[in-house]
């Protein structure tokens, strides 16, 4: 599959089956991922990749999270319910940015960075045949997900990618002209 095809086939898919992923295909993709352009070469981004047993972090930051947020008489419930989502796949990575302090480094550059890695991250998956989500939401931005997943202070979550087989067809793909958000200066 050439890169234009990739870019223009990929979808986000979030129903997968459990079938574990092979770790070579999982480190193929973080290959890809590193090879995202950075100003300063930083390389920012941190993956944290979770399969198995080791998704339990995530589902226990969930179900925490769920719970500090329900009241009370719901809390079992909610907690079980935000647990299960960390299941939903049989990989999840944690992409975070850990931005250099390094003089003239501008923290957006390193962001910016880190969201091309996971694009690179999304599009490799696809050219191997998995399906892919890039998920954020309230939990992931809640300071104890970032305890939980042992992140430094100044690191920043920015995505946390679900991986597997797909499972039937992708959705089919839809975007607005790019002509109406181009201005060409000529
Ligand atoms: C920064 C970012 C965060 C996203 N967060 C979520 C999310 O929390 N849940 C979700 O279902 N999709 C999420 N998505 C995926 C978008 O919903 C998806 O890209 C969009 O619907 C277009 O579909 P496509 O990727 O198949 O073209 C996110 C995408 C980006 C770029």
């Amino acid at each position: 599959m050439d890169v234009l095809e990739a870019i223009r086939t990929r979808r986000s898919i979030g129903r997968v089956s459990r079938e574990p992923v092979p770790r070579e295909t999982i480190e193929a993709i973080l290959e890809a991922a590193n090879w995202a352009p950075s100003h300063y070469g930083t390389e920012p981004w941190r993956f944290r990749v979770m399969t198995g047993d080791g998704r339990g972090v995530l589902a226990k930051a969930y179900g925490d999270i769920a719970a500090l947020e329900a009241p009370e008489e719901k809390r079992e419930e909610a907690r079980a319910k935000a647990e299960a989502k960390a299941y939903r796949a049989p990989v999840v990575i944690a992409v975070s940015a850990l931005p250099s302090d390094a003089p003239k480094v501008v923290r957006a550059e390193e962001l910016a960075a880190t969201h091309a890695a996971v694009q690179n991250l999304l599009l490799a998956a696809h050219a191997l045949g998995l399906a892919a989500i890039w998920r954020t939401g309230g939990p992931m931005y809640h300071p104890l997900m970032k305890q939980a997943l042992g992140l430094a202070e100044n690191e920043e979550l920015v995505a946390l990618v679900y991986l597997g087989k797909p499972e039937g067809p992708p959705p089919e793909g839809r975007r607005r002209p790019v002509s109406g958000k181009t201005i060409w200066m000529t």
